[in-house]
């Protein structure tokens, strides 16, 4: 693969290193299943050597900038980030199998979190708090210090987007450790930092295996905050691993995310959104909307649409860039094959499916879309996050009725709710379990300035927004007596 930086180094104290024990990982292509190059594998002592680079840098140049400074760096990486928009996507085509068009809509995200983020720097600002007459008392908001920030990769760039931003925003220096099934435009995020003039050590970049330099990383001594996104089973391992040193994390850990259409909704606007929502990135989205809650008496109709559309779906190898991609490996694939296979067993009817185009080459890991009905909301298929591209119907008779069926998972991260009926509206939105509620609509362009994150076993802690700021810094009470 062609790149204008060596994938298989490591981005540290801005260098591009080999590991220190000379391992690799492979990259392989989800579209074809072939394997079309390396990436670097970071050992413990690279891991120990990003962050003693990143702590350079907070007592050298980068801790020496002024908000505003790190805004315009921050403004020119993102500059950086739209004239590379081509090479981004390639690289993100190839290594998450993400069709064309979708890579791209990333890449776009990710300036988007820049500019934010830029222009939010120097906006960041404690209070002064009245107190006794012989007082002044303010506030100031500190960065941590080096921030860690353990990324998936279902969405590299947008991950790192709301995540590392953010962070660098607010003064933090970082070190990332990507996912090992797709890394490159992580990489190539450090490559440009240089180009866009960040000190070195300001952002350290160090792909490698999970339980090795991301157990590292989480449970380092001298790291100030984590930041996660991926499985609850490896969140619960990071807050572990944090807590050894009382780090504070944010964790951001997927979901079943409902989406209630009562019989009054606005049908012809929520059904393509209603499968849309469920299917983007193949179903690999922690916020995909994979339960729909359809009121009984327009369930079947709804079911019939939906259907619909499922039936005119493809999907294909990512330069194809057809309606669906391939999922991120066999691994994935396995893994929601065995929950369909177990659904259907238990009396899970599939309705509808799409169709894996003929060119789509055999290696690949594609699974057709696929709808599902007479599912028990308590069976894995209306539990558990498959992180597939799958949806099941559910249908509902009484408000208080969908509301406990959106309730009723471990989980809460987004739901959408579709009703003309303002007083529903309301009432549901509190009533829901959910991080994010959208109210006749779902999702929302990739939704930069909007706070994100869940409860329960969705996790906890808000990114994106100017909410993030707050997350990526610790507050100081400063209490002066005039005498
Ligand atoms: P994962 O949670 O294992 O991987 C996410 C990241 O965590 C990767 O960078 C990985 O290297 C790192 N990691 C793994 N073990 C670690 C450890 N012990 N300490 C520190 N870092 C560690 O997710 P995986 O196995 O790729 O996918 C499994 C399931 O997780 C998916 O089917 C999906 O349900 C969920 N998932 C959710 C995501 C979301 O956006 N919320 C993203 C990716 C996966
Ligand atoms: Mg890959």
């Amino acid at each position: 693969m062609l790149t204008p930086f060596d994938t298989s180094k490591l981005w540290i104290g801005g260098e591009w290193v080999p590991s220190s024990d000379g391992r690799t990982l492979p990259i392989e292509n989800p579209s074809s299943g072939l394997t079309v190059g390396a990436i670097g594998r970071a050992s413990r002592d690279d891991v120990d050597a990003a962050v003693t680079a990143a702590e350079r840098a907070l007592n050298g140049p980068w801790g020496a900038l002024t908000a505003f400074e790190r805004g315009r760096l921050l403004s020119r990486l993102s500059n950086l980030v739209l004239a590379h928009t081509e090479l981004l996507t390639e690289l993100e085509v190839a290594d998450v199998g993400k069709p064309v068009s979708q890579a791209r809509a990333d890449v776009v995200a990710l300036a988007r979190y820049l500019e934010f983020y830029a222009g939010a720097a120097d906006k960041l600002h404690g209070q002064t708090i009245p107190f006794l007459a012989d007082y002044t008392v303010y506030t100031l908001r500190e960065p941590h210090g080096v921030t860690a920030h353990i990324i998936p990769w279902n969405y590299p760039m947008q991950i790192m987007g709301r995540s590392v931003v953010g962070a660098l925003a607010a003064g933090n220096a970082v070190v990332v450790k990507p996912a090992e099934q797709a890394s490159l435009t992580s990489l190539a995020f450090g490559w440009l930092s240089q180009q866009a003039g960040f000190p070195a050590g300001a952002i350290n970049i160090v792909p490698g295996v999970g339980a090795e330099a991301g157990a590292t990383l989480s449970g380092h001594p001298s790291i100030g905050h984590v930041s996660f996104t991926g499985s609850f089973d490896v969140g619960v391992q990071i807050q572990s691993a944090a807590a050894r040193h009382a780090v504070p994390v944010t964790l951001e850990l997927g979901g079943k995310s409902p989406q209630i259409l009562f019989d009054d909704a606005d049908l012809e606007t929520a059904l393509p959104v209603l499968v849309r929502a469920g299917l983007q990135n193949a179903g690999q989205t922690c916020s995909a909307s994979s339960r729909i809650l359809v009121h009984r008496r327009v369930h079947d109709h709804v079911v019939e649409a939906m259907s619909s559309i499922y039936r005119t779906l493809r999907v294909g190898p990512a330069s194809a860039d057809l309606d669906l991609g391939p999922l991120i490996s066999a691994t994935q694939k396995i893994r929601v094959e065995r929950h369909l296979d177990a659904a259907r067993a238990t009396g899970a009817k599939q309705v509808a499916t799409g169709r894996i185009v003929d060119e789509a080459p055999e290696g690949g890991h594609y699974v057709a879309p696929q709808l599902y009905t007479h599912v028990n909301p308590r069976e894995p298929l209306a539990q558990e996050e498959i992180f597939g591209p799958v949806q099941v119907v559910l249908p509902f008779d009484e408000e208080e009725e969908a509301v406990r069926l959106a309730n009723g998972t471990p989980y809460g991260l987004v739901a959408g709710v579709w009703t003309r009926d303002a007083g529903r509206q309301h009432r549901l939105v509190r009533q829901l379990k959910a991080g994010q509620v959208f109210l006749n609509d779902y999702g929302a362009a990739g939704g930069v300035e909007l706070p994100f994150g869940g409860t329960g076993h969705s996790g906890h802690g808000r990114e994106k927004g100017f909410e993030a700021l707050y997350g990526f810094t610790k507050l100081k009470t400063v209490a002066a007596r005039h005498r």
